[in-house]
């Protein structure tokens, strides 16, 4: 998803809630969904939510398909589409798809990284419909921000789409993406926040699968800050009270209790991946052994979602093992991440060890601590190559 972390956070999801059918719990079509239109991005952020083998561009679903997932979508009672990537800038048919999303009923929200972003563009863009504008920073100037996205003048850039997205009228989200290299700039990006007139600011913990977990030892923050980070966020959140919403997505690794990981697996959310495969999770394809049904195949999105192998698998408690079978919180979390339980464990139907009922709580507590004092702190940028190491000078 663009530079950027964990989607469920990125945009405030509206879901049904699932009803019951005589013995057999059914869940209602998400109201929202998350379309990848690309893997492509110009920046190399390290915590990138793409897996680490994208889809190359000959393999995206081309505008017609596109626009018939959208009917599909509308038809079956979706509400929200929300675009990303890779940058979905990158497509040069984003106006026209914005387009047929209004004109099917969707509300658009475009999750950008902003540096492909000129103003008549984004104008088209208001004026095809689009609805919300969610870019994403790396820090709160660009001697940070541009080394964490690699790209040169991003920062000043961003600041600019900002402006202007408030300029033709549009909503705006700044996502700031949080890890042990710039946490220590997160009063002035809840600042800058302020100063762009953003509606709300995600302030979002890097999670740790894919190219995060690639570059964990780089990323992970140490406890001391974690706690500053906390303090920071309530402080922030209850002085700012009406003028900026702030969400908070904390690191995973020092917490109690595992995170609800997309309101739980095929419960609330799925997203479209470049090529058109299905997803219950932007991280999904990196449980390796899974396969996941494509729009571009002969079932429709409402079979898979309610039929499909994939979504089923983790879906509800049925499938869980002890300690989570047993717990008091099993329909609060719903087990956690099954993403960081297959990254962590080899298994993506054991407990996240997130949880401190987890065998592996305090070894994952431990290792976070290790790595957060080791100091190593050069990134592997994401690229289609497997990743770059980062020079001694960008
Ligand atoms: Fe948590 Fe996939 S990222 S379930």
């Amino acid at each position: 998803m663009t530079d950027q972390s964990p989607p469920i956070a990125d945009f405030q999801l509206i879901t049904r809630a699932g009803d019951e059918a005589g013995q057999k719990t059914t869940y209602g079509i998400p109201l929202a969904v998350l379309a990848e239109l690309t893997h492509r991005c110009p920046l190399q952020c390290p915590y990138c939510s793409n897996p680490l083998e994208m889809e190359v561009a000959s393999a995206e679903l081309t505008t017609a398909e596109w626009c018939r997932v959208m009917d599909e979508l509308a038809e079956i009672g979706v509400l929200q589409i929300h675009f990303s990537g890779g940058e979905p800038a990158v497509r040069k048919d984003l106006v026209d798809l914005v387009r047929h999303a209004t004109q099917v009923g969707l509300y658009s929200n475009l999750i950008t990284s902003a540096v492909m972003l000129t103003k008549a563009r984004l104008q088209d863009l208001a004026d095809a419909g689009l609805c919300h504008v969610q870019i994403s920073v790396q820090g709160s100037e660009s001697i940070v921000a541009d080394r964490v996205g690699r790209f040169k003048n991003g920062h000043v850039k961003k600041l600019q789409v900002a402006a202007w997205t408030r300029e033709v009228g549009l909503p705006l989200t700044i996502n700031a993406v949080m890890h042990r290299q710039n946490l220590h700039q997160l009063p002035e990006i809840i600042d800058m926040a302020v100063a762009l007139d953003a509606d709300r600011l995600e302030v979002a913990n890097v999670q740790y699968y894919g190219w995060a977990l690639k570059n964990r030892e780089a990323l992970i923050p140490t406890f001391a800050q974690v706690e500053t980070t906390n303090q920071i966020v309530a402080e922030a959140q209850d002085r700012l009270a009406g003028i900026l919403d702030i969400d908070y997505v904390v690191p995973d690794y020092y917490a109690q209790r595992p995170k609800q990981c997309m309101g739980g697996w095929g419960r609330q959310f799925f997203n479209i991946s470049p090529s058109g495969k299905v997803l219950p999770c932007h991280a999904a394809e990196s449980i390796t052994g899974m396969e996941f049904d494509s729009v571009r195949g002969n079932k429709s999105i409402r079979w898979i979602w309610d039929n499909s192998e994939a979504f089923n698998k983790y879906r509800g408690t049925g499938w869980m093992p002890e300690p989570c079978q047993s717990c008091e919180l099993k329909e609060v979390d719903f087990g956690g991440c099954r993403c960081q339980a297959f990254a962590l464990t080899g298994s993506a139907g054991n407990t996240d060890p997130a949880c401190a009922k987890s065998d592996l709580h305090a070894q994952i507590f431990a290792r976070a601590t290790t790595e957060s004092a080791e100091a190593q702190d050069r990134f592997i940028y994401r690229n289609f190559a497997g990743g770059a190491v980062e020079a001694e000078e960008l």
